[in-house]
């Protein structure tokens, strides 16, 4: 084992990991399958994920699950994915008192169906108990929606006299954000090869360190997240300091 990989082996897991969950389609399309396919094994890849980083003592894991730019996908994968969603997320709502899981949902919920909202609510509500490991899933979500729909929020609390215009600083601004009560992920990983943010935690991620490997997301597992982990750990975080 190289020197580098057990000083890695004894330092601590992040507290908050992000992934963008991205290799669906072609996972499927390489072994001649529909897209959805490919995405009903990305929500296995997801439970063994949420699994581990559970096992590891990560606190939060944010995951991209459905961006505000994939309703431009065919009327035919949207609604694959929705039923995945809640098929997903009925499964969790049974099997919550074994996962531990703390489900958070960011991103504009509105424009999903109404039984999906309905499930979205009860995941949260039902698994505000538990402190294991907090999932955020992102839904319907975008960065730059996200920060302006938290700008829209403080200027309606300017116009109620809550605060004045020059009150605004960036700890005020994250308090609107989605990830409110959460601090910024230390760790990003983008599976599936590409290596851009597609408009993934903005705000959040301005000092995260960010991961690009080349498995797709249904292939991904824990020993992808070990080699993530373990690359995090030979990273030099500055923050803009020396
Ligand atoms: C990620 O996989 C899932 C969603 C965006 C919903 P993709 O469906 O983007 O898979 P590729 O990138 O086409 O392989
Ligand atoms: C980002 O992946 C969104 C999710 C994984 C949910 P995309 O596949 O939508 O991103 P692009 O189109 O490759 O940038
Ligand atoms: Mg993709």
């Amino acid at each position: 084992m190289a020197a580098t990989d057990k000083k890695a082996n004894t330092q601590p897991v992040p507290r908050h990991i992000a992934i963008i969950m991205d290799g669906n389609g072609r996972w499927a399309k390489k072994r001649g399958l529909p897209r959805t396919a490919g995405h009903a094994a990305g929500a296995e890849a997801f439970r063994r994920t949420a699994n581990y980083c559970r096992t590891l003592g990560v606190e939060y894991l944010t995951v991209y699950a459905f961006s505000t730019e994939n309703w431009k996908r065919s009327a035919d994968e949207v609604a694959g994915i929705m039923k995945l969603l809640g098929k997903y997320l009925e499964e969790a709502l049974l099997d919550m008192e074994k996962n531990h899981v703390r489900f958070k949902f960011f991103g504009d919920l509105t424009r999903l169906s109404p039984e999906l909202q309905k499930l979205c609510q009860d995941a949260q509500e039902r698994s505000a108990q538990y402190h294991e490991v907090q999932v955020n899933f992102c839904l319907n979500y975008g960065g730059r929606d996200e920060i302006v729909k938290a700008s829209a929020a403080f200027a309606a609390d300017v116009a109620a006299g809550k605060y004045k215009p020059e009150d605004l600083t960036e700890e005020v601004l994250s308090g609107y954000l989605y990830s409110a009560d959460v601090p910024d992920p230390e760790l990003i990983i983008r599976p599936s090869g590409e290596m851009r943010t597609s408009n993934f935690l903005l705000w959040q991620s301005a000092y995260s360190e960010y991961v690009f490997l080349n498995v797709l997301w249904p292939d991904f597992g824990p020993k992808d997240l070990d080699e993530a982990i373990a690359e995090y750990h030979r990273r030099n975080r500055r923050f803009g300091g020396v």
